[in-house]
């Protein structure tokens, strides 16, 4: 069983969510399926795919014009929330530190927080791979977190870029994030890669090890590109 999330980023409508819903409804997979997508798409019933979000304030309630609370988002019926991806550390400044305390709110809630590490082209160019995905982990998930948590590694030079890392380097990041889960107390925490995954690639990047499943952008759009992915592994 392999976990496969889309992330709609800003795409998308409350009617190709449905129809989205409608198309997965008779797919054969034993694999959980999950779908990050808009504020405002959340509640679309599904009885065969877990509603996530793709962000989450630090904050429970309060003057914060525009934020979103873990507890409203878990209000809706979304049981998974994604904290900290590239696009919100590269648009919006987030650190390791406010992720942190999104992935603490998100928790409290009761919502499973899908945590996203990785390193940008520079960081990669000058060597520090390794050093941004053990620190992104360990700052990032707090430290008396229980098990309910999700890690994604996206290799934020090749998000949207149609490139990938090849397949040691996947499975070289891949053993990092476990081993450091490990060190965490966090073994068996589901491990998704995610960056330019696409029907074609999706089963041999989902056969590296510790690739626990992926997390998908743009091919997470339309059920023609989806659902290969789906279908792509047991
Ligand atoms: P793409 O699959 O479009 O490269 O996006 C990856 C991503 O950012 C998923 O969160």
């Amino acid at each position: 069983m392999k976990v496969i999330a889309g992330n709609w980023k800003m795409n998308g409508t409350r009617t190709g969510l449905t129809d989205m819903v409608a198309a997965l409804q008779n797919v054969e997979t034993e694999n959980k399926i999950i779908l990050c997508v808009p504020y405002t798409m959340l509640g679309v019933e599904s009885n065969r795919i877990y509603m996530g979000a793709q962000d989450v304030s630090t904050h429970d309630h309060g003057a914060y014009t525009g934020e979103v609370s873990a507890q409203m988002v878990a209000a809706t019926g979304a049981k998974y929330v994604i904290v900290g991806h590239s696009e919100r550390r590269q648009y919006h400044n987030e650190t390791n530190d406010i992720v942190r305390q999104k992935v603490t709110a998100a928790l409290s809630a009761g919502l499973t927080p899908i945590v996203c590490v990785g390193e940008t082209m520079d960081e990669k160019q000058a060597g520090k791979t390794m050093e941004i995905i053990e620190s992104g982990v360990k700052e990032s998930i707090p430290n008396d977190t229980n098990k309910n948590i999700i890690v994604a590694y996206e290799p934020r030079w090749a998000i949207g870029a149609g490139l990938t890392p090849t397949k040691e380097e996947i499975a070289e990041a891949h053993k990092l994030i476990a081993d450091t889960l490990m060190s965490m107390g966090l073994s068996g925490t589901p491990i998704l890669y995610g960056a330019s995954v696409k029907g074609s690639n999706a089963a041999e990047i989902m056969s590296i090890p510790n690739v626990d499943g992926v997390l998908v952008g743009g091919a997470s759009l339309k059920p023609d590109d989806f659902i290969p992915i789906i279908t792509s592994v047991k």
